[in-house]
């Protein structure tokens, strides 16, 4: 049965005293919650993995990076390799983020090379992708989030999956507020299962969690995950305040 997920994407925020106190502040609010079928990632920037995988041991916390180098090593200057993130106890990676693919050009070719180094070496990787506001003004939004999945994704196989988290964060509701609504949310998680079980079949499909990003707040959460298709979260500016946070993890 596929888990429902909230992860923490702390993008470029809090230095190592922040780091610390806001992972131990996210361990201590989920102590006495039942998260049988919920796991809790946070996502800290990587100059703080390191602290944040040390304050989250023995705990529901798990500990993801933003970003890893399709390279195993060699003259990448600021990169960081999947074995190295392993080095330090990190064993998930968000790759495909809307920034990255925004500010640092980041391609479904070169979104593929990243995700198959990941699984090389053993990682599991949370997917992100979604529509522009133009694409989707336009109707084009499962045109454009099909391609994304298509082009960086079903090159694998279908056991490769039991590795990916999906991530839909359409680029409009990132940091704005203009959260999708459940519907909106529903509808593109039920095309992209349904995309997923065309190719790999419903076994596939039904098993990997979908996480839907873009501005979920303590306010909205439980409506979007309570939608069949949708197994949870990608939470932004929402995951740096710890009681918010836990309000979304205990929003199923
Ligand atoms: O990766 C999650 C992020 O893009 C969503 O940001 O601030 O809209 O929750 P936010």
């Amino acid at each position: 049965m596929r888990k429902n997920i909230v992860a923490g994407n702390w993008k470029m925020n809090n230095d190592l005293k922040a780091t610390k106190k806001l992972v131990k502040q996210v361990k201590k609010s989920i102590k006495k919650d039942d998260l049988k079928n919920t796991r809790v990632i946070v996502a800290p920037t990587f100059v703080n993995l390191t602290a944040a995988v040390k304050r989250a041991k023995k705990s529901k916390v798990e500990v993801a990076a933003q970003n890893m180098h399709q390279a195993t090593n060699g003259a990448f200057t600021g990169e960081i390799s999947a074995d190295m993130l392993k080095s330090i106890g990190v064993k998930t990676v968000i790759l495909g983020h809307s920034e990255r693919r925004a500010y640092f050009g980041e391609t479904d070719a070169l979104l593929a090379e990243k995700v198959n180094a990941a699984l090389a070496n053993k990682m599991e990787v949370i997917f992100c992708f979604g529509e522009e506001l133009a694409d989707r003004k336009a109707g084009n939004e499962e045109a454009v989030v099909g391609g994304q999945i298509k082009n960086a994704l079903f090159h694998l196989k279908g056991d490769d999956f039991k590795n990916i988290v999906l991530a839909y964060e359409p680029v409009w509701a990132i940091g704005t507020g203009e959260t999708a609504s459940p519907e909106q949310a529903q509808d593109m998680h039920a095309f992209i299962r349904k995309t997923l079980a065309d190719k790999y079949g419903d076994d596939v499909a039904n098993n990997v969690s979908i996480l839907y990003g873009g501005s979920v707040k303590p306010a909205n959460a439980k409506e979007i995950f309570g939608k069949p298709d949708v197994d949870g979260g990608l939470i932004g500016g929402a995951a740096l305040n710890a009681e918010d946070f836990h309000a979304i993890i205990t929003a199923f």
